[in-house]
């Protein structure tokens, strides 16, 4: 497996690179709003933003200054307000955290105490910094923070002014795309032991055999999403988990969250913007539940993480695993839709130069995509640094999403990443594309 380079200067240049780039994003996502803003919250769901903000001030503090520098607390009695594991979101609006200013001040001193430690510390020695690791995950962490703020962008009532950012490319040759593609049976190799900044859960690599199935080639689309709710799929048992089927009737739930009916046309709410609802880009905001509705409605099934990460991962012709579909390039803005480029997916079909070895398209980037698999270890897993990372949330309670989305950074999307959520979720930027069993030869 080809990994980027070990050098310690590459990986220096890249980590500055990651942390930069991450904190130009939280101050966007946190200085487009007023105080009131920052520190309301707008879903029960989510954090205040200045909670957001100063949880990566706080953790960064923990990993980078204490853990790797050896400092000493900079402020011992904000620990407890930024445990996640303390207070629920819902209850954080209630403590007293640091007003906007407090916590832009904090996380700019705890930002430029790590730069200096990142440039004095050896990237080895230690676990926590080999290869620059401590570095690389810290800037995941702000970066998943800068996904779930735009989530709560989102879900917020004003719109965002986050820019004006240029459309997503086109897919001119979708309409000639094969619907889907078969996926031979057959070991490969899953997970990862060799990226240096991939997280405990990716790893390590490992064999699986996968039997053979079918993918579809692309995200599942709004269009075609549209006629399972035209059909009735909202209203048919059949289709639904019964849990699943439970928050149909609970929650009286008729199309994805954020879509409206008006007259004979669906609208949907996208950063405060209200438009009709686009047939050509992949379904965003449904849950696991209604993912697997649909799968079930088109006499399909949702593909199991192992079969999207062979799908995505695996060369039939090497018999290797790529870092992601296009090979081992990092992604490029030609390979995915990543990084809040165009804060919305591209239609489906877009980037061919993103395309697995077999074709299959988008699997990076755009939206996450659920799979039908509960979140468990690996064989061989190994929790690092700290067990809340991962370990706490594996079990049955939890699916796993892959691929990325629109709003993912690159350092924290590869073919070997872990994301989970609850079942119900609907507000994160998920969808999801299906496959069936391939009859036996
Ligand atoms: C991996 C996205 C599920 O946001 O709950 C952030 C990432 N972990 N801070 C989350 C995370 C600690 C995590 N997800
Ligand atoms: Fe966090």
């Amino acid at each position: 497996m080809t990994a980027p380079g070990t050098d310690p200067g590459v990986l220096r240049r890249r980590a500055t690179d990651a942390l930069l780039r991450a904190r130009a994003r939280t101050r966007l996502l946190t200085g487009c709003v007023d105080d009131r803003d920052l520190t309301a919250q707008h879903s029960p769901l989510m954090s205040p933003l200045v909670w957001d903000l100063a949880h990566i001030g706080n953790q960064e503090e923990q990993w980078l200054l204490r853990a790797v520098g050896g400092h000493e607390a900079l402020r011992p009695e904000l620990d407890p307000l930024y445990d996640a594991f303390q207070h629920p979101r819902a209850a954080r609006p209630a403590l007293p955290l640091l007003r906007p200013a407090e916590a832009r001040a904090y996380v700019a001193d705890v930002r430029g105490r790590v730069l200096d430690v990142l440039d004095a510390v050896p990237f080895e020695g230690r676990p926590l910094v080999e290869s620059g690791f401590a570095f690389g995950m810290i800037a995941q962490h702000e970066q998943q923070h800068d996904e779930t703020m735009l989530i709560t962008h989102q879900l917020r009532r004003g719109a965002a002014a986050l820019g004006a950012p240029e459309p997503p490319p086109a897919a001119p040759d979708a309409g000639a795309l094969p619907s889907e593609v078969l996926v031979e049976g057959g070991p490969f190799t899953m997970g990862t032991s060799a990226e240096p900044w991939a997280l405990d859960n990716e790893r390590p690599a490992h064999h699986r055999f996968v039997p053979s199935f079918f993918i579809d080639t692309l995200p599942v689309s709004n269009g075609a999403y549209l006629r399972f709710v035209e059909d009735g799929g909202y209203g048919d048992a059949r289709w639904w988990h019964p849990e699943g089927w439970r928050q149909v009737r609970a929650h009286k739930l008729v199309a994805p969250l954020f879509w409206r009916r008006s007259g004979s046309r669906w609208l949907r709410r996208r950063f405060g913007a209200v438009e009709p609802v686009p047939p050509d880009e992949p379904v965003l905001h449904v849950s696991w539940y209604e993912a697997a509705a649909y799968a079930a409605w088109a006499g399909r099934r949702l593909p199991t993480e192992a079969e999207w990460e062979k799908a995505a991962r695996h060369d039939p012709v090497s018999g290797r695993s790529r870092r992601y579909p296009w090979g081992d390039a990092d992604p490029a803005p030609e390979h995915a839709n990543l990084g809040q480029r165009h804060l919305r997916p591209a239609p489906v079909g877009a980037y061919p130069e993103g395309a697995s070895p077999l074709g299959v398209r988008q699997l990076i980037g755009d939206v996450w995509e659920w799979t039908a698999s509960d979140f468990l270890p690996y064989p061989g897993f190994r929790a690092f640094p700290y067990r809340e990372y991962s370990e706490v949330f594996f079990g049955s309670a939890h699916k796993v999403l892959r691929g990325g989305s629109f709003a993912v950074d690159p350092v924290a999307c590869r073919g070997t990443f872990r994301n989970w959520d609850l079942p119900v979720r609907r507000q994160i930027f998920a969808g999801f594309r299906t496959a069936r069993d391939a009859e036996p030869a």
